[in-house]
């Protein structure tokens, strides 16, 4: 594969405004070189798929833009939304303040089982409200009404009652979006929101985030499995390779040889699998 090409901005992204800014990281775990001297700009506004084998460092990477993971010492830095993250191997003191406008969403949901879907989406709004009014579910009202709002932002208001764990796993990573707009996120990075998912679910998921990118100008970074649906939903694509980036450009300017090369015989088995978007 040829060298990394340079990234346009997206059609949405604010000009300038930089929202991620990796320079040089690199992340060992033991003897393991998980990010090798990776540089990586995320415009404020784009939505921009992460794509490469199992083992290439997209989750690692994901962690390290809000000092989830922290980076080798050295020369790397991260900053965020115009913050330093983490520089040297040591995470900023400000980092708490910063995970906040950062919304991280997971494979597995992680809504607290017995709580209802609202409860579950006001979490995102205990730390403006306090832990002890949050405990006995008196919220004011502007945070109620913008809890219900997200809920219907992410088209799951008519399961706001419902406890998290009798939910679809779509529901359940609907609401755990709707609890990243409760917090006030204004960026999302999601590790793989879909790989749970069947293939309408998934639909669904990426579409809520597609919608909160283009209608609300969130940064969105996501992980993917499948290649299809970093086609489909994210105009730029960037693709890890052994902890290095070997593609970062437009998602349509990938094509099949380049695919095999990122992927390997892993691709024939993606596209074997049947789970086109
Ligand atoms: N906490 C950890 N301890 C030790 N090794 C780790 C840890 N986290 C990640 N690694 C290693 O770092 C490399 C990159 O892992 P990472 O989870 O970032 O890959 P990935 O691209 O997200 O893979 P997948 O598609 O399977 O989710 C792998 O070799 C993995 O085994
Ligand atoms: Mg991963």
């Amino acid at each position: 594969m040829s060298a990394p090409m340079s990234a346009p901005m997206s059609a949405s992204g604010k000009a300038g405004e930089i929202a991620f800014h990796a320079k040089s990281v690199s992340k060992t775990f033991g003897a393991r070189l998980a990010l090798n001297d990776v540089d990586l700009q995320i415009g404020s506004g784009e939505m921009v798929a992460l794509i490469g084998p199992s083992g290439s460092g997209k989750s690692t990477l994901l962690r390290t833009l809000t000092g989830l993971t922290r980076i080798d010492g050295g020369p790397g830095r991260i900053e965020a939304l115009g913050h330093t993250v983490q520089a040297g191997g040591k995470l900023d003191e400000h980092v708490r303040g910063l995970r906040a406008r950062v919304g991280f969403i997971f494979q597995q949901f992680n809504l607290v089982p017995r709580l209802s879907l609202y409860s579950n989406v006001m979490i995102g709004a205990l730390p403006r409200v306090g832990l002890l009014a949050g405990l006995v579910g008196r919220w004011p009202k502007a945070e109620s009404e913008r809890g219900m709002a997200a809920l219907v932002r992410v088209g799951v208001a008519d399961y706001a009652g419902q406890r998290a764990n009798t939910l679809s796993g779509g529901q359940q990573q609907r609401g755990a979006i709707a609890r990243t707009l409760v917090q006030g996120a204004e960026a999302i990075l999601a590790d793989e929101p879909v790989a749970s998912l069947d293939p309408v679910a998934a639909r669904k998921v990426m579409g809520v985030l597609q919608a909160l990118n283009r209608n609300d100008g969130l940064t969105v970074v996501v992980t993917l499995h499948h290649v299809e649906y970093a086609m489909r939903y994210c105009p730029r694509t960037v693709a890890l390779k052994d902890g290095k980036v070997v593609y970062d450009g437009p998602s349509a300017g990938l094509t099949r040889p380049m695919l095999v090369d990122i992927y390997g015989p892993e691709f024939e088995d993606m596209l074997s699998e049947g789970t086109a978007p």
